[in-house]
C-alpha cells in the first residue's frame, strides 16, 4: 500500500481562508500577541511565520521582540498590560526564554482566556478534565489530521511516542476524548517496536530523526510525524523514515508540509476561539 499524503499546507489554507471569511462578514479583529525574548534562530522564524498567518487572516498582530537580556519583571508587566487589553484577544510567549527567566511563571502570568497556545495550568487543567478551553496548537492540530483522514477514533488503539506537556501528553489526552485506547511510549519503554506494532493511530513527538522504521508500523495504520529535524544533508525531516513508512501507513503527514503548518493554523483558530469567548463571556 502506498499511504495518503495529508497535506498540511492545503488543510492549513482551507483553515485560514475559512477564518478570513468568518471575520470579514462579521467584520470583527482579533488580536493577537507574540512575545519573542533573544536571538534563538528557530524561534525568530516560528514567530515570523505566526505574524504572516495572522496578517493573511486579517487579524491585528502585534509582536514584541525583545532584547536577551530583559528583565523578568518587564516580560511579566507587559503580559500584564496585554492581559487587560481589549484589542488583544490571544498572547503567546515564544519558548524557549533565555536562562534567566522563569518559563513557567512567565507563561503561567497569561490570562487562561487569552491563552492561545494552551500552555497555562488553567488551559492544561481544563483539556485533562475535559472542560472547554484553548488546547495547544500542534496536538489540536494533529486532531484536526486524523479527522481530516473520515476514519472514526472511537475503539482505534492510539500510540503517541513521546511525552512532553507541549505536545505528548496534550495529544494523549485528545486521542481519548476522541475515545481510542491510548498508549504512551517514551525513552523507557520497553520493546517499542512491539507496541506501535499495534498502533491504527501513530504520533510521533520525540525529536529523533527518522526513527519511526517501517517495521515499526502496523500495514494500514495513520501516522502522524511531528518532528522537525535536520537529516545528514541538512535537509528538513521528521521523527519518521517517511520514504520506508508511506508503503506501509494509510495515510501519512510530510515533513516540511505537514503538522508544522497546522500547528500555525490552529493558532489562528485559537485566536478567533479566544475572541468569541471574551466577547461571550462578558
Ligand atoms: N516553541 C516551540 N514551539 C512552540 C509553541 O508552539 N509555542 C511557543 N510559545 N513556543 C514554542
Amino acid at each position: 500500500m502506498s499511504a495518503k499524503i495529508l497535506d498540511g499546507k492545503a488543510m492549513a489554507a482551507a483553515i485560514k481562508t475559512a477564518l478570513r471569511e468568518k471575520i470579514d462578514s462579521q467584520g470583527i479583529k482579533p488580536g493577537l500577541a507574540v512575545i519573542l525574548v533573544g536571538e534563538n534562530q528557530a524561534s525568530k522564524v516560528y514567530v515570523g511565520g505566526k505574524e504572516k498567518d495572522a496578517l493573511e487572516v486579517g487579524f491585528l498582530s502585534e509582536m514584541f521582540r525583545l532584547p536577551e537580556n530583559t528583565p523578568q519583571d518587564d516580560i511579566l508587566k507587559l503580559v500584564k498590560e496585554l492581559n487587560a487589553r481589549k484589542d488583544i484577544n490571544g498572547i503567546l510567549v515564544q519558548l524557549p526564554l533565555p536562562k534567566h527567566l522563569n518559563e513557567e511563571l512567565i507563561t503561567n502570568s497569561i490570562e487562561p482566556m487569552k491563552d492561545v497556545d494552551g500552555f497555562t495550568y488553567n488551559s492544561a487543567g481544563r483539556l485533562f478534565t475535559g472542560s472547554k478551553g484553548l488546547v495547544a496548537c500542534t496536538p489540536k492540530g494533529c486532531i484536526e489530521m486524523i479527522k481530516a483522514t473520515g476514519i472514526d477514533i472511537k475503539g482505534k488503539n492510539a500510540v503517541v511516542i513521546g511525552r512532553s506537556n507541549i505536545v505528548g501528553k496534550p495529544m494523549a489526552i485528545l486521542l481519548l476524548a476522541e475515545h481510542a485506547t491510548v498508549t504512551i511510549c517514551h525513552s523507557r519503554t520497553k520493546d517499542l517496536p512491539s507496541i506501535t506494532r499495534q498502533a491504527d493511530i501513530l504520533v510521533a513527538a520525540i525529536g529523533k530523526t527518522k526513527f519511526v522504521k517501517a517495521d515499526m508500523v502496523k500495514e494500514g495504520a495513520i501516522v502522524v510525524d511531528v518532528g522537525m529535524n535536520r537529516d545528514e544533508n541538512g535537509k528538513l525531516c521528521g521523527d519518521v523514515d517517511f520514504e520506508a513508512v508511506k508503503e506501509k501507513a494509510s495515510y501519512i503527514t510530510p515533513v516540511p508540509g505537514g503538522v508544522g503548518l497546522m500547528t500555525r493554523a490552529m493558532l489562528m483558530s485559537n485566536t478567533y476561539e479566544a475572541f468569541l469567548m471574551q466577547r461571550d463571556n462578558k
